[in-house]
């Protein structure tokens, strides 16, 4: 399959860097913390961890190696296994379009808050401060311009070149102010209260939607559902690398940011006497908090939303990605073009989506406004449905032994159970009981 032709990887390590460029962003520091919020916390925590390093690690490394194998986009790679099934890599792209526009609404409020950080001044009415402006019907959605066109920008670059330096810089740093941020965090008042918040588990609040939710944000966190890594694996020359080696860290690297985020906010939470309910603000309300009461606050604040807003636009990029190298396999079109008519599509969903936070809020599909049925219909339904029908295309109709994964026999042999049993019974029993099928 291989084609000379064909873009790839510096290395190794820009295909863990970029992968792990994808896996952390906002779902980590952004939708994390609020929907473990909604979720109970404690209880909410331990099936996320759990669906991660069941369903979420298998689907990552099974992915993968489709990409190295294939050396194509989903389409072509699911097309390879039975051409009928191309169908699975084509709903990919629609997941993209679908996640894009509100990713970068909240991207663009991240510019926002960089641009005026005016949060610090007056942090007693930011929570006000903060619903204002992205009701707004102008200014949020001109940051929502910037941040996609900087997106695009990227992108347009290719593949080799920015996305690999820049990760190396940007991951660590923000890990590092993480860290500082909850050391202060933790030692304020109060705060060992959202220590036990986030820890505690209390199971009765665990109900079919929980598992839904949980399961959502695994497939969003770690990017698995609509061949992101089909898509990075297919740049990688070297067809003899480990895929379960060099994978790994990724997961580990994404649970590990989601629980330092979720060590901040919610013993920020308690200790500021924040609202716990603020949905999709809820680290927007925090953090400025957090930041007012430390010594350079104006200053540590700016810094780590910049490195936030890398963090993101390392995940806008493989989003795009996915539709990038679509259009140009299957519909040969130039990398320019490409780019061009998919950024122009996700500036008209994109608007509708930040209005929908103010002018458009009336406008309500199933009690839930755009943003936050676009993002219900990505995370919890067309990821998981994604990955379940990766799960079986590879499992069962592929067989999961064509995939190496592993090196050592005993592992292999778990990976393709888990391929062929776990993730697809999972998901599905997940899924119907969520409609109460069962
Ligand atoms: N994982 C990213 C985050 O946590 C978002 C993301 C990037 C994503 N690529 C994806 C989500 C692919 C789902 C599918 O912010």
């Amino acid at each position: 399959m291989s084609n000379p032709a064909r873009a790839s990887w510096g290395s190794k390590l820009g295909l863990i860097l970029a992968s792990a460029g994808s896996a952390i962003g906002l779902g980590n520091l952004w939708r994390f913390p609020y929907i473990a919020a909604e979720n109970g916390g404690g209880s909410f925590l331990f099936i996320y961890l759990l669906c991660t390093f069941s369903v979420g690690i298998t689907l990552l490394f099974a992915e993968s190696a489709l990409g190295v194998k294939t050396k194509s986009d989903p389409a072509g790679a699911f097309a390879w296994i039975n051409p009928h099934l191309k169908f699975i890599g084509t709903l990919g792209v629609f997941t993209s379009a679908i996640i894009v526009p509100y990713y970068s609404v909240v991207g663009g409020w991240i510019i926002a808050y960089i641009a005026k950080s005016f949060c610090m001044a007056d942090i007693g009415n930011f929570e006000t401060h903060f619903s204002e402006f992205i009701a707004s019907p102008v200014s949020p959605v001109l940051y929502f311009y910037a941040y996609m066109l900087a997106t695009a920008a990227v992108v347009y670059m290719g593949i080799e070149h920015g996305i690999e330096k820049f990760c190396k810089w940007m991951m660590p740093l923000l890990f590092l102010l993480l860290l500082v941020l909850m050391l202060r965090v933790l030692t304020l008042e109060n705060a060992w209260e959202g220590v036990k918040f986030f820890f505690l588990p209390d199971f009765s609040k665990i109900t079919a939607e929980s598992w839904l939710d949980a399961m959502g944000q695994v497939f969003f966190s770690i990017s698995v559902g609509m061949g992101i890594y089909i898509t990075y694996g297919s740049y990688v020359k070297d067809d003899t690398i480990s895929i379960s080696k060099t994978m790994w860290p990724v997961a580990v690297l994404d649970v590990s940011v989601s629980l330092l985020t979720g060590l901040t906010i919610f013993p920020a939470v308690f200790a500021f006497g924040l609202p716990m309910n603020a949905g999709p603000s809820l680290t927007f309300i925090t953090l400025p908090a957090i930041f007012a009461d430390i010594p350079l606050g104006t200053f540590f604040g700016i810094v780590f939303f910049v490195i936030l807003l890398g963090a993101a636009i390392t995940s806008s990029i493989s989003l795009m990605e996915v539709v990038t190298t679509f259009l140009c396999d299957q519909f040969k079109m130039t990398r320019k073009k490409a780019v061009a008519a998919y950024t122009a599509l996700c500036l008209v969903t994109g608007t509708l989506v930040s209005l929908s936070f103010g002018k458009l809020s009336g406008f309500k599909i199933g009690g839930k406004i755009l943003f936050d049925q676009f993002d219900f219909l990505a995370s919890n339904i067309l990821l998981p449905v994604g990955g379940l029908l990766t799960s079986i295309a590879i499992g069962w109709i592929l067989g999961p032994e064509k995939l190496v994964v592993f090196k050592n026999k005993i592992l292999q042999r778990c990976f393709e159970f888990c391929v062929k049993w776990l993730a697809p019974v999972s998901v599905l029993a997940i899924l119907l009981n969520a409609l109460g099928v069962i």
